[in-house]
């Protein structure tokens, strides 16, 4: 036998084919609420400004949400909106019978406060569980809605069948979006979580100390290549959360690239996650689960 064959490559997580096993489930969802209810799930998505990247999220989650049988509106506003502007058009959705979840694309520009922003969309509205009721009840356990990015990541390890147990989580980044709540997730003592987990961050000493011991590596960075095959152990399960632009195809199209090697650190992992078609997917299918559980609060199916 050749050397080569002899290597251990990672099975690859494939987001896109999970992501699109998980829509049929909700049509079903869906359409029950429908024939049973009257009820369409709405979502709105603000768009501010035109960064290239969020115009792209924001279409995608439109895309999925058109799919599944929203009813979906895309309100773009100018990079320049005022943030008693942004709060105000906000105050109108929640007002909106027909809207059940917000989503605001983040980043916003410098002039606005971005936790303004978020306070302002009613509880019950906020599909991305980023308001402090949403995150201080995903604390303490009670969580309704989870932040669409962990909640996709808790789902990816459970969908392939990864132990989480006593498992030696370690979580590189530290951001409200990413890696605090999937740390909150995974230590829960719940069935399917009950992990122990190790946050790193910009301040972490001997990164690579922490990242070797790690059974679960996620990384959400937000740097391309900050993980290599030397700092991973062998067989460990890699979720890879970067989405890097680092150029462009000659057709225009943004080439992407993760915060983890994937050349090399699939040679060394177990379970991998690409990007592109990874997490990525994975997150907007849960944005539309969270959509579907708001629509079950609006309808009184569900209490909360
Ligand atoms: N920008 C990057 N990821 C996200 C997300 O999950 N939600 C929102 N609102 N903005 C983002």
């Amino acid at each position: 036998m050749k050397k080569e064959e002899l290597k251990m490559t990672a099975k690859i997580i494939n987001g896109t084919e999970m992501a699109g096993a998980i829509s049929e489930e909700l049509k079903e969802e869906v359409k029950s609420l429908k024939e049973r209810h009257g009820i369409i799930p709405g979502l709105v998505t603000i768009l501010v400004g035109d960064d290239p990247a969020s115009v792209s999220y924001v279409k995608g989650k439109q895309t999925n949400a058109k799919d599944l049988g929203f009813y979906s509106v895309q309100d773009n506003q100018p990079a320049d909106i005022s943030e008693e502007q942004l709060v105000s058009l906000i105050n109108k959705y929640n007002r909106d019978p027909l809207i059940h979840g917000i989503l605001v694309q983040l980043p916003l520009p410098e002039q606005i406060n971005e936790n303004r922003v978020i306070y302002a969309i009613a509880p019950d509205k906020d599909v991305d569980a980023l308001h402090p009721v949403n995150a201080g009840r995903l604390m303490i356990g009670e969580a309704y809605y989870y932040p669409c990015t962990p909640y996709g990541i808790h789902q990816m390890l459970i969908r392939s069948g990864v132990n989480l147990d006593g498992a030696e989580v370690v979580v590189l980044g530290r951001s409200n979006l990413v890696g605090k709540p999937i740390s909150m997730m995974l230590i829960q003592k719940q069935s399917k979580a009950n992990a122990t987990v190790t946050m790193c961050h910009t301040g972490t000493k001997n990164l690579a100390e922490h990242t070797r011991r790690a059974d679960i590596l996620i990384v959400a960075a937000g740097r391309p290549k900050t993980v290599t095959a030397d700092m991973v152990k062998e067989g460990s399960v890699i979720i890879d959360v970067g989405v890097n632009r680092i150029g462009m195809t000659p057709q225009g199209k943004a080439i992407l690239c993760g915060d983890v090697d994937f050349e090399t650190v699939k040679e060394k992992a177990g379970l991998i996650t690409p990007v592109p078609g990874g997490v990525g997917p994975m997150t907007r299918m849960m944005l539309m689960l969270n959509v579907i559980k708001a629509a079950k609060v609006n309808a009184g199916k569900n209490s909360r």
